[in-house]
C-alpha cells in the first residue's frame, strides 16, 4: 500500500494480511505507517472480502487461500482470523520460511500453541503476538516502575475487566459464543490482554484458581469469570472479568510491589489509552479521576477497534524493526503462551474445583 508520507528505506519487506475481518483495518493502517514494510496481498476464505478490501486500502493483490498468499514471495504474514484457525495459518508460514505476527490469543489451547512456536523457533522465523495495550506509554512506565531498583519487586496484583457487550456481538459473528469456534469468552477474547499486562508486570505464573460463569449472554462460554494467580515469586494476583455488565467500567491493572508502593492503569473507556490513574509510593499517593462524567461508556466495536490503531502501529513498527534486526519481537509467542496458559487454567480449575499448577514449560 504505496504511503507517500512514510520514511522509505532500501528494501521494502512484502507483508500479506490473512482475514479481512474487523480487526484487519488496524493491520492494514499500522503497516501502511510502518517503515521499511507494505502490505502487497490480502487473503480472506470470502473472496468478495479480500477484493473489497484491496481496493478500499490499495492492495495490488486480493488471494483465496494462504497457500496462494505466501506463493507471491512475502516476508511476513500478519494473522487476523478467528483464534482457532490461528495455527493452520502460522504453520503454513513457517514451513515457507516467512516471519508471522498473530493476533490475539495465539491458540485456543496450549498444545496447539507449542506447535506454533516450535514450528517458528525451528524455521528460524519470528512469531509475534497482538498484544497491544503493552504498548500504552502508562503501561511501559508502570513496567519500568517496577524492576528491580524502583519500587521492588511485585507482590499482590489485581485484574479488573468489566464490560458491556451488546448480545448481537455473539449473534452476528457466527464464530463467537462457542467452545469449538472461539474457544472461550471474555477471559479468552477480551480479560487475555490485561492477562497479558498483569503477568507481563508480575513473572512467573506457577499456580490458578478459579471460576467461570455465564449470568447474561445466550453463549456456550463464560460471560464473567474470577481467579486467583500465584507467581514463582510467592507474589498473588486476583482476576475478575465480565462482559455482563449493563455499562462498561473498563479495565483496570494493578500491582502493589515489595515497598508497599501502588500503581494502577486504567483503560476506560474501552479502546482508549490506559491512564496511570493511581500512584501511591512513599506515602505519596497521586490519583486521576477514574470515571470522566462526559463519555460514552458502551461504544460501539468498530469505534473500541478504530481507537487501538495508534497501539497497533507501534507494536507492527516494532514487529517490522525486529525482523529487520534479526531480534526477538516485544511481545513473542513466548509470552503469548504463557498468558494463554493463565485463562486455560482458570476453566480447568472451573471444571475441577481444584488449583492448577501451570508447566514451567508453557508460562516460562
Ligand atoms: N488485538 C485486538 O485488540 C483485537 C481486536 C479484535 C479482534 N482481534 C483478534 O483478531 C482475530 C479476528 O477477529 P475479527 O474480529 O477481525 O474477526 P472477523 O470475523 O471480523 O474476521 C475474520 C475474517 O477471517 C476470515 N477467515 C476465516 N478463516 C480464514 C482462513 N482460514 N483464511 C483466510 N481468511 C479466513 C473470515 O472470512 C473473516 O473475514 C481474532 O483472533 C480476534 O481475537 C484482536
Amino acid at each position: 500500500m504505496p504511503n507517500p508520507d512514510k520514511p522509505r528505506t532500501d528494501t521494502v519487506l512484502k507483508v500479506g494480511i490473512v482475514g479481512c475481518g474487523a480487526i484487519s483495518r488496524n493491520h492494514l493502517e499500522a503497516f501502511a505507517a510502518a517503515e521499511g514494510a507494505e502490505v502487497t496481498v490480502v487473503c480472506d476464505i470470502d473472496p468478495d472480502r479480500a477484493r473489497e478490501t484491496a481496493a478500499q486500502y490499495g492492495v495490488p493483490e486480493a488471494v483465496g487461500s494462504v497457500a496462494e498468499l505466501l506463493a507471491t514471495g512475502v516476508d511476513i504474514v500478519s494473522v487476523c482470523t478467528p483464534h482457532p484457525t490461528h495455527e493452520e495459518v502460522v504453520l503454513a508460514a513457517a514451513a515457507a520460511g516467512v516471519h508471522v505476527l498473530c493476533e490475539k490469543p495465539v491458540a485456543v489451547d496450549l498444545a496447539s500453541a507449542q506447535r506454533m512456536t516450535e514450528a517458528c523457533d525451528a524455521a528460524g522465523v519470528q512469531l509475534g503476538v497482538l498484544f497491544q495495550r503493552r504498548f500504552w506509554p502508562a503501561a511501559q512506565e508502570m513496567k519500568q516502575a517496577l524492576t528491580p531498583g524502583h519500587l521492588g519487586e511485585p507482590v499482590l496484583g489485581q485484574c479488573t475487566v468489566l464490560l458491556h457487550r451488546d448480545p448481537t456481538y455473539y449473534s452476528a459473528t457466527p464464530w463467537r459464543g462457542t467452545w469449538d469456534s472461539d474457544g472461550g469468552g471474555v477471559l479468552m477474547t477480551q480479560a487475555i490482554h490485561y492477562i497479558d499486562l498483569m503477568v507481563w508486570m508480575m513473572g512467573e505464573p506457577v499456580e490458578v484458581t478459579g471460576r467461570i460463569a455465564t449470568f447474561t449472554h445466550d453463549i456456550e462460554v463464560e460471560d464473567t469469570a474470577v481467579a486467583t494467580v500465584t507467581f514463582a515469586s510467592g507474589a498473588l494476583a486476583t482476576i475478575t472479568a465480565t462482559t455482563a455488565a449493563d455499562t462498561s467500567l473498563g479495565a483496570r491493572v494493578q500491582v502493589t510491589a515489595s515497598s508497599g508502593a501502588t500503581r494502577a492503569i486504567l483503560e476506560y473507556p474501552e479502546g482508549t489509552d490506559g491512564r496511570a490513574v493511581l500512584r501511591a509510593v512513599d506515602g505519596t499517593v497521586t490519583t486521576t479521576p477514574d470515571y470522566p462524567a462526559d463519555l460514552v461508556a458502551n461504544a460501539d466495536l468498530r469505534t473500541i477497534n478504530g481507537a487501538l490503531i495508534p497501539h497497533h502501529t507501534a507494536q507492527v513498527a516494532d514487529f517490522v524493526d525486529a525482523v529487520r534486526q534479526g531480534r526477538e519481537p516485544a511481545v513473542t509467542g513466548h509470552d503469548a503462551t504463557r498468558s494463554l496458559a493463565v485463562l486455560l487454567a482458570v476453566y480447568e480449575s472451573s471444571r475441577t474445583g481444584a488449583p492448577v499448577r501451570l508447566s514451567g514449560e508453557a508460562t516460562r
